[in-house]
């Protein structure tokens, strides 16, 4: 699985990157892993702990995201990508710290799609995520689609109330708005669930879905 925001370098001090934390991706963790599950975590600068019988692997950027990911995946039956992949980076890194008094536009480009552009091996499971401020179930289901995934976890941004300083969920260690949703099966409504709960109803499904597909791959 992947796990945490991405950072995408402006200059040699600064950078682009959002709130992810890597809570969810260390609630999933840590239920697979009570599962018996053996998980491996590409991840991002994170400020939640992993487990720590997790195989952990640092990146940074989305490309190096991509790069490992694609050199573990193989092995994998499932690959959740629950890493809040920066959607833009800049067009070019400057070699100089830029100057405040010298500022202009920064020019961005979008980061590769990794879920998307990952080669399907041959019976393993894709999970996704979508984060989404409105039409949140209209909006996963269109994901799923584009990315081709079986399953996604589909979560609401709440709005930030003007006295709030900081982010508000789902991002860190707070309950969630959340959807599940699965390839050609209506979109089942989880309500406002702790990331715990949810990351046990989405190993449900996993796990139904490849037993189900295992069992029936035996019998033919
Ligand atoms: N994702 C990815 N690579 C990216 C961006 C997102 O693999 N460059 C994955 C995320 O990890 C998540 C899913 O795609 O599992 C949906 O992410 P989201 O940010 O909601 O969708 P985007 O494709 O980035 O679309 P947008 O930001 O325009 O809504």
């Amino acid at each position: 699985m992947t796990a945490g925001p991405t950072r995408e370098p402006i200059d040699p001090v600064r950078f682009m990157s959002n709130y992810s934390t890597g809570a969810m991706g260390a609630a999933l963790a840590s239920e697979a892993l009570r599962r018996g599950h053996r998980v491996t975590v590409i991840h991002g600068p994170i400020s939640e702990p992993l487990p720590l019988r997790v195989r952990r692997i640092a990146v940074e950027q989305a490309i190096e995201m991509e790069r490992a990911l694609r050199a573990h995946a193989r092995a994998a039956d499932v690959v959740i990508m629950a890493a809040a992949v920066a959607d833009f980076r800049p067009a070019r890194r400057a070699r100089h710290k830029l100057k405040r008094r010298a500022h202009g536009a920064l020019i961005l480009e979008a980061t590769p799609d990794i879920i998307a552009r990952l080669p399907r091996c041959h019976g393993q499971l894709r999970v996704g995520f979508a984060v989404e401020t409105d039409r949140v179930a209209a909006r996963a289901r269109e994901k799923a689609r584009t990315k081709d995934l079986d399953l996604i976890l589909a979560q609401h941004v709440a709005r930030p109330s003007a006295a709030q300083r900081g982010p508000a969920a789902p991002f860190g260690r707070t309950k969630i708005r959340a959807w599940l949703l699965e390839r050609s099966v209506a979109v089942r409504a989880l309500g406002r669930i702790s990331k715990r709960r949810a990351a046990g109803v989405l190993l449900d499904k996993i796990e139904a879905l490849w037993y189900g597909q295992h069992n029936h791959a035996n019998v033919a």
